[in-house]
């Protein structure tokens, strides 16, 4: 039986454009809010045209221990090259990026899911600590990882 991971491509995001990437501390405190980037082509630039561009970005976590992962946010990037005028002269090219504010009580696993009109599914995890509440944070630093 084909099995829906099958269609999800993943790669080093270095050197392959579609690849989400998770930009986040490594360790977080328990219920303080903090960010969570999330962009496409981060060093080699995804074209972003009628033609050819990034539909929309996923986020979800993974609590550590648990099967389930749980929807985090979702980014669709209405404006790609779309104008009342011609076609990629849009007023307001959509970027490839989200960033999303939220609070983690669980240590766990950040999944990225991207989707490229043309060349399809690519997805990224990260792994994110949470320290108790009242423990200071040892790093804050943004680490990138690939999955
Ligand atoms: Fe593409």
């Amino acid at each position: 039986m084909a099995e829906f991971a099958d269609l999800l491509n993943a790669y080093d995001w270095k050197k392959e454009k579609h690849v989400p990437v998770i930009e986040c501390g490594d360790r977080v405190k328990a219920g303080d809010t903090f960010d969570i980037k999330l962009s496409v082509g981060k060093e080699i630039a995804h074209p972003n045209t009628v033609d050819h561009h990034i539909r929309w970005v996923q986020l979800y976590f993974q609590p550590e221990g648990e099967k389930t992962g749980y929807p985090l946010a979702n980014c669709d990037f209405s404006a790609c090259g779309e104008s009342t005028q011609e076609p990629d002269k849009d007023p307001a090219p959509a970027g490839h990026a989200m960033t999303v504010a939220t609070m983690l009580n669980k240590s766990g696993t950040i999944f990225a899911v991207s989707f490229c009109n043309i060349h399809g599914l690519w997805e990224n995890s990260k792994d994110v600590t949470v320290i108790p509440a009242g423990r200071k944070a040892a790093s804050r630093d943004c680490k990138i990882q690939n999955g």
